[in-house]
């Protein structure tokens, strides 16, 4: 087989193309019918009150803090794309980084604990790869000692802890870029209970004025009139992108399940390699499989991911270098050992992992690694 086995790939039907097709015809580009279709879905899908799509996760993590005025301490994991901890900086607060847990690469209530003081004000769990943190613990934590709750879920859309979706526990914020378990080009969806906070970010997401285009134009007395209650940003989704992730979301559940039965499917075929660790989900988890991530000794991992790459399969490495060790923020003190994030960074290998990704192309992926030459 000399085709590419890409890491991963979006799957977007012919009807979804003419749906937005149309959509592109229909002379309504900005900001939306589609948006309030694809947000009350959401809403549904998650179940939570309240979702605002916005043109990013990086947006909606920023809004999140925004919305909430946060400038003190965030706790947030090093283990992470550096939107996490970029989003952190551009609220005007201060990103303190946290361990995880070896197995699932998450952070959990025992490494977020130590750094909590009086100047924390927030938590951004990040949920890896599609596999839900231990919420209970870290919901208890966040309760306890009065601190906002932030789910970066860009990477799980669909997974659950305790069968409670993802995205539910506190404010969550997702992403649609097109590595991710459903697209929209760019693209994110804020989520939160709150009616008030999901008003305000609303309105901060389009230039701070507190009623959209699309609303306006629907009034009879005075549409012209807009009035900027906040120092807004422009964030907003684009309409023909919102229909796409509208019909994108309808299919969410089978695209989970395909990828929940070929992460199976790997982990059988790859139990063959004593050198390769097969990930672990916790009991208490629906993982949603954004990544496939595994493990192999860190001297072996850089030749390993190139021999894959050689052979036209993909792999590729999430995440290295970890924020904490990244040009703008190596000069931050850490509080804590980041030891097992540093250990994972130079472990994991990201497999090919997409809901359209066939059987065969893992058995390809497996019977290429039999040449693969660990020991030298
Ligand atoms: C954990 C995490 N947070 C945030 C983001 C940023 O998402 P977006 O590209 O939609 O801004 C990503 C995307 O790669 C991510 O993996």
């Amino acid at each position: 087989m000399s085709q590419i086995v890409p890491l991963s790939l979006p799957d977007i039907s012919d009807n979804e193309i003419k749906v937005v097709s149309k959509v592109l015809k229909s002379g309504w580009l900005a900001h939306g019918e589609w948006n309030k279709k694809f947000e009350s879905e959401f809403s549904s899908f998650i179940g939570v009150k309240n979702s605002i799509s916005m043109n990013s996760c990086t947006s909606a993590l920023e809004i999140a803090l925004k919305v909430n005025d946060i400038k003190g301490e965030v706790v947030i994991p090093s283990m992470t794309w550096c939107a996490t901890a970029n989003a952190v900086i551009n609220a005007g607060a201060k990103p303190i980084f946290c361990d995880v847990e070896p197995d699932t690469r998450n952070v959990s209530a025992n490494t977020i604990l130590p750094l909590i003081n009086k100047r924390t004000e927030a938590i951004i769990v990040v949920h890896f790869g599609g596999q839900t943190c231990n919420m209970e613990e870290i919901v208890k934590l966040s309760k306890k000692y009065k601190l906002l709750l932030i789910e970066d879920s860009a990477e799980t859309l669909g997974g659950t802890w305790k069968k409670k979706k993802a995205g539910s526990f506190g404010i969550g914020c997702f992403s649609f870029f097109p590595t991710k378990n459903i697209t929209t080009g760019e693209g994110g969806m804020f989520t939160c209970s709150d009616n008030i906070i999901a008003d305000k970010a609303r309105a901060l997401i389009g230039h701070g004025i507190t009623n959209s285009t699309f609303d306006r134009e629907r009034k009879k007395y005075k549409p012209w009139i807009r009035e900027a209650s906040y120092a807004g940003h422009n964030f907003r989704m684009p309409n023909p992108l919102a229909a796409l992730g509208f019909l994108q979301l309808k299919k969410i559940s089978k695209m989970n399940k395909k990828r929940n039965t070929l992460a199976n499917y790997y982990n059988k075929k790859l139990s063959q390699f004593d050198f390769i660790k097969t990930p672990i989900c916790n009991k208490d988890v629906y993982h949603s499989y954004q990544m496939y991530t595994v493990e192999v000794d860190k001297k072996i991992r850089n030749k390993f991911v190139n021999f894959l790459r050689s052979k036209n399969i993909l792999a590729s490495v999430h995440f290295y270098p970890p924020v904490h060790l990244q040009p703008f923020y190596k000069n931050i003190k850490n509080r804590v050992n980041l030891s097992i994030t540093e250990e994972l960074s130079e472990r994991l290998v990201t497999m090919p992992m997409y809901s359209t990704l066939k059987k065969n192309q893992i058995d390809y992926i497996t019977d290429t690694i039999k040449n693969f030459k660990s020991r030298n």
